[in-house]
């Protein structure tokens, strides 16, 4: 039992959103975006979140969670006010990315999913940030502002001390974002 409820906004979004889809497939059709809007609401969706989500949407809770945990756009558990990515991928790892990676963690005293105690920055590792040609790339997201994510391209050390100093300042450095 949940004392969490999804927003009666998101409850309407879904009507809304539900003539759009196929009958046979909405509920499935809708998971992603559901998914997203409980993101907005919660800042994260764990198994608690996924499964008013799968309710919502007559799913399987097990299909919901499947879905969350797949995409690293999603935050399984609560993350700080700024939630940093870096991309590690092979591509990235030939340009550098371990070093930045290394450097981030060492200046936030955190490991991977970890958040600085005082809840201002989650460092997570991510695959693929889809800018490919331009790493090492990091993509910083602010809670509850879903206008950023902001990609930020080529780093090396000194970019990304810049980058980390903006944060720990309480800003998200746009003039060095792509
Ligand atoms: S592989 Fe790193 S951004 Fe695509």
């Amino acid at each position: 039992m949940t004392s969490k409820q999804l927003s009666p906004e998101i409850e309407a979004r879904i009507e809304a959103l539900r003539p759009r889809f196929p009958v046979e497939h909405a509920d499935k059709a809708m998971c992603i975006p559901v998914l997203t809007m409980a993101q907005e609401q919660f800042g994260h969706v764990d198994e608690e979140v996924c499964t008013l989500v799968a309710t919502a949407l007559n799913l399987p809770p097990a299909h919901v969670l499947g879905v969350a945990t797949f995409y690293t756009m999603y935050n399984n558990k609560p993350v700080g006010r700024f939630h940093l990515q870096i991309c590690t991928n092979i591509g990235r790892q030939i340009l550098g990315a371990y070093d930045v990676w290394a450097q981030c963690k060492r200046r936030l005293g955190v490991g991977n999913h970890g958040t600085t105690e005082d809840d201002n920055i989650t460092l997570s590792e991510v695959e693929c940030i889809a800018a490919c040609g331009y790493g090492p790339v990091a993509q910083i997201a602010e809670r509850l502002k879903p206008d950023i994510p902001l990609y930020f391209e080529n780093l090396d050390a000194e970019r990304m001390t810049k980058i980390l100093d903006a944060l720990e300042e309480g800003r998200v450095p746009t003039e060095l974002g792509s």
